[in-house]
């Protein structure tokens, strides 16, 4: 299993700095690109809601990485020798040393999802009045979270929402914030600290290991319990020896397990981490364990399967062994890398310095002219899949809430997100990207925004669906074909 890999030792006769794929495609999957008229077509069949797309009519999908990441033939493989049983399958033997060596953690639970190891942590541990501070949150994270009772409280640094940044580490956690939290609330009322690896709502941005040290030493003080979100892990370890000194020379092993060694209970989504599915909430504390434990036959299935078909956990063992390896943790991000270098030349506004998971487009410092009341955000994801057959995600005020009085709440950044799942698109599609991007960028006078039609009373982003606001899409499609003639 270990290997070397080392595509950051490749020079460029030429001296350009290209992100070199340390890996080979040997199964294929056909894309198809429909013409424009008929993707003006699809995305009003859709409300203008890119969830709700059918991927018939879409090029390259950049929604999320979330189950979209590439496999390794290692992971297939293992696939096929999984041993399937109710309870005490050797495949799940397998996973636990696979979290042992690479988390350095003894118990494991297994979950079918994230979001299910969210639920148990919360059910565990939150309560009525509990306040859970945490670098920032996710939306799966805070519904849980609410629904048992507690406050979520982000400390991120004003460096966080700040969209052109050289700021390394922009997923920390402000310390001296998060004391000042616990002395106010009082350590009874904070069951557990909760730092996410490579914020995903922030445009995927890392913390440091001093960061977690900082946060580790007053958890210590207090007595409280760290618990760390790792389902991008991978990455933010990458950042970790890329940015951070002190790790220059250290192994991404070597930094994930001094990650895991900070924390007191680590969770993931294995749909991102490991390239397959399920997840897992990991600890080297007996009690924690202990008192989750019940609740996985409950909510999951049997403590060896926690509702993870068995072929499954074997590509989660396969995949968590390799996170270990640079080039496999280190592909998307360098794409990212490229992707958002070449776009701030051009002059768009996307987040930097560029994080692991996609690359985030602002809104409204593309579009000025759609006010946050029409959905810039959404409005620009639906303009850049018409012109480009690209679908990404709206992360912004239509993926907010409304308040009390039925207002808007309006997002702190309105952002695009097209993820960049590993291992799944080639530099020249991330070329393709870029050019797109740049027309649009061109011709953004003509994007205007967009109105509900229907929107569900909770997760509206999910299914809502709306319109237009005056006929702007035709007006893009015309000047499309006036720039592309018969191109698709
Ligand atoms: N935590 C983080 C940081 C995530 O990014 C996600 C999922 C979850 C938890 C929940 O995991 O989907 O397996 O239940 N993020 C996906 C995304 C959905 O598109 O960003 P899950």
């Amino acid at each position: 299993m270990e290997k070397t890999l080392n595509s950051r030792k490749v020079k460029f006769f030429s001296g350009k700095e290209l992100p070199l794929e340390m890996h080979k495609v040997r199964i294929v999957q056909s894309l198809n690109l429909v013409p424009v008229e008929r993707r003006l077509e699809a995305i009003k069949e859709a409300g203008y809601n890119t969830f709700l797309l059918g991927t018939k009519d879409i090029f390259l999908d950049m929604l999320t990485d979330s189950g979209t990441n590439a496999m390794s033939d290692n992971q297939l493989s293992s696939m096929f020798v999984a041993d399937d049983a109710y309870a005490g399958s050797q495949s799940f033997v397998k996973f636990e040393k696979s979290v042992l060596d690479v988390f350095n953690k003894k118990f494991v639970l297994p979950v079918h999802q994230g979001r299910a190891a969210e639920n148990i942590i919360s059910q565990t541990f939150v309560k009525k009045g509990s306040y859970i501070p945490m670098n920032y949150h996710f939306t799966t994270t805070l519904a849980h979270i609410q629904l048992n009772g507690g406050t979520v409280v982000e400390l991120f640094t004003p460096e966080a929402m700040k969209i052109k940044s050289t700021n390394p580490f922009k997923g920390n956690i402000d310390i001296q914030r998060l004391e000042e939290l616990i002395k106010k609330h009082g350590a009874a009322n904070i069951p557990f600290i909760r730092m996410e690896a490579s914020t995903n709502l922030i445009g995927g941005q890392p913390f440091s290991m001093k960061n977690l040290e900082e946060v580790r030493a007053v958890a210590d003080k207090y007595k409280i319990i760290v618990v760390m979100d790792a389902s991008l892990i991978g990455e933010n370890a990458y950042f970790i020896k890329k940015r951070e000194p002190a790790y220059m020379n250290s192994s991404i092993h070597q930094i994930l397990t001094e990650m895991c060694n900070l924390c007191d209970i680590v969770y993931f989504s294995g749909r991102k981490v490991s390239s397959s599915r399920g997840g897992a909430i990991c600890t080297n504390n007996k009690e924690l364990y202990g008192m989750m434990k019940d609740l996985v036959p409950l909510y999951e299935g049997f403590l060896t399967y926690g509702g993870i078909s068995i072929r499954e956990i074997e590509a989660m063992a396969t995949g968590l062994l390799e996170t270990k390896e640079e080039d496999v943790v280190g592909q998307s991000p360098s794409f990212i890398n490229y992707a958002v270098t070449e776009l701030d030349k051009l002059g768009l506004p996307v987040i930097m310095p560029g994080g692991a998971l996609g690359c985030h487009v602002e809104a409204q410092q593309f579009i000025p002219q759609v006010p946050q009341s029409e959905y810039p955000a959404g409005a620009l994801v639906a303009a850049f899949y018409i012109i480009s057959g690209i679908r990404g995600m709206e992360r912004g005020t239509l993926s907010s809430i409304r308040d009390e009085q039925g207002n808007d709440i309006y997002a702190d950044l309105e952002l695009m997100r097209l993820a960049f799942p590993r291992r799944v698109f080639t530099l020249s599609q991330v070329e393709y990207i870029i050019d797109r991007l740049n027309w649009l960028y061109h011709n953004r006078e003509l994007i205007g925004g967009l109105k509900f039609v229907e929107e569900p009373p909770v997760l509206r982003f999910f299914t809502g669906r709306l319109e237009s606001i005056g006929n702007w899409p035709e007006k893009l499609l015309a000047k499309f074909r006036q720039d592309f003639g018969d191109s698709l």
